[in-house]
C-alpha cells in the first residue's frame, strides 16, 4: 500500500487525511518513485484554500516536487534503473505520498552528497530563483535588491545572486538579519521607510530587483529605485506585473514561461549544492501525518528557508 495525503474538501489544513491506497503500477514512460522527502511550497495550499482556487480539479493536484529512490520502471523507460536516487522536479498528481508516479522525463539524477531535503526543494525554489536572476540579468558588480529574502526561493536568490558578483541588499524581519548575512547579504526591515533605509544603503542606486513577496511596498520600493523596469521581476504580484511594465515568473499567460530556464537552473542549483558552495537551509521537517502543521507554517508567511516532509 502507498499512503497518501488527500484534501478531502476546500478549506484549511484541517481538510487534509492521510489515506491509505493500493500502490501504483508505472504505465509506459513513468517510473515509481519511493519518496524520501517532499518540498513545502505555498502554491500547496493554494489548491485547497478555497480562496485562490475553487477548481475541483485542484483537490487532486498538489505536492509537485520530492526526492527518493526509483522503484519500478514502466515500459519504454530508459536512462534509469531501480536504485537511482532522483530529484522529481514535476510531480502530476499527488506529491504528498510516500510513493509517486512521475514520468521519466520529470527526472534529474540527485547527487549522492546533496541531503534529500535539499534535493527535494530544488525545482520551485531553486527553478525560481535561478530564473529570476536570469530574467534581470543580475551579474558582477550589480546591486540587487531581494523582497522576501528569508523564505524558500529567497534563501536561493541571495546566494546564487552573491555568487554571481552581485551586491545583496536582502528584505526580512530583524530576526532574520544574521540568518540572511550568513548567505551573504546586508539586510534590511520591511515596513514602513524601507525606501529610505536601502538608499542610505545603496545611494548611488540599485540596479535590479526581485520581488518574491507581491507586497505593494515590494513593488513601490523597486520601483522607486530601479531605473529600467525590464531589470524589475516579480513571482508573486501576478495580477500588477503587466499593468507595471515589470517582469513576471508563472501564474498566468503573461508569464515567462521559462522552459528552457528552469531546467538549467535546477541543475545549476543542484551542481553548486552538490559542490558544498551553497545551502538550502530547512527551518523544519514533518512526517506524512503532519501535513497540515507544514501547511499552517506556511500559511503564517515566515517560513525560514525551506519546509520538507520526510514520509
Ligand atoms: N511564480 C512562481 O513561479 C513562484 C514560484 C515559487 C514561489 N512563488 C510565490 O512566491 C512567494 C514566495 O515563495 P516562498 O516559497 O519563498 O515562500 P515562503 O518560504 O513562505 O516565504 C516566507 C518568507 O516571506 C517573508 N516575508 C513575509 N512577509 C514579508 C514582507 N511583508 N516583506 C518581506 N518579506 C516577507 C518572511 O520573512 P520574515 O519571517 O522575516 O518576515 C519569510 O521568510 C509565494 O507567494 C509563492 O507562492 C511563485
Amino acid at each position: 500500500m502507498t499512503r497518501v495525503v488527500v484534501p478531502r474538501d476546500f478549506g484549511s489544513p484541517d481538510v487534509l487525511e492521510l489515506r491509505d491506497v493500493p500502490t501504483p503500477e508505472p504505465g509506459p514512460g513513468e517510473v515509481r518513485v519511493g519518496v524520501r522527502a517532499i518540498s513545502v511550497n505555498p502554491v500547496d495550499w493554494y489548491h485547497y484554500d478555497g480562496v485562490h482556487s475553487d477548481d475541483p480539479e485542484d483537490l487532486l493536484t498538489f505536492g509537485y516536487e520530492v526526492a527518493g529512490v526509483v522503484e519500478a520502471l514502466g515500459a519504454d523507460v530508459s536512462g534509469w534503473t531501480v536504485g537511482d536516487e532522483v530529484v522529481a522536479t514535476e510531480v502530476p498528481g499527488n506529491g504528498y505520498a510516500d510513493q509517486v508516479l512521475v514520468p521519466a522525463s520529470a527526472l534529474l539524477a540527485k547527487p549522492a552528497r546533496v541531503s534529500w531535503a535539499a534535493a527535494a526543494s530544488v525545482p520551485v525554489a531553486g527553478g525560481t530563483a535561478y530564473h529570476a536572476l536570469e530574467v534581470v540579468g543580475v551579474a558582477a558588480g550589480d546591486t540587487v535588491l531581494v523582497h522576501g529574502a528569508a523564505g524558500g526561493v529567497g534563501v536561493l536568490a541571495v546566494q546564487l545572486a552573491a555568487r554571481r558578483g552581485a551586491r545583496v541588499l536582502a528584505t526580512a524581519s530583524p530576526g532574520n538579519h544574521d540568518f540572511l548575512r550568513s548567505l551573504g547579504a546586508e539586510p534590511v526591515a520591511y515596513g514602513d521607510g524601507l525606501l529610505d533605509r536601502v538608499r542610505a544603503l545603496a545611494p548611488d542606486g540599485v540596479d535590479a530587483a526581485l520581488d518574491l513577496v507581491g507586497t505593494q511596498e515590494a513593488l513601490d520600493t523597486s520601483l522607486a529605485l530601479v531605473a529600467d523596469r525590464d531589470r524589475v521581476v516579480t513571482i508573486a504580484a501576478f495580477a500588477v506585473a503587466t499593468q507595471l511594465g515589470i517582469k513576471l515568473i508563472g501564474g498566468g499567460p503573461d508569464a515567462d514561461p521559462g522552459t528552457e530556464i528552469r531546467p538549467v537552473g535546477q541543475r545549476e542549483v543542484l551542481r553548486l549544492l552538490d559542490d558544498g558552495v551553497i545551502d538550502i537551509p530547512v527551518g523544519r521537517t514533518y512526517g506524512l501525518d503532519e501535513v497540515a502543521d507544514a501547511h499552517r507554517a506556511s500559511i503564517g508567511r515566515h517560513v525560514r528557508g525551506k519546509l520538507v516532509v520526510v514520509p
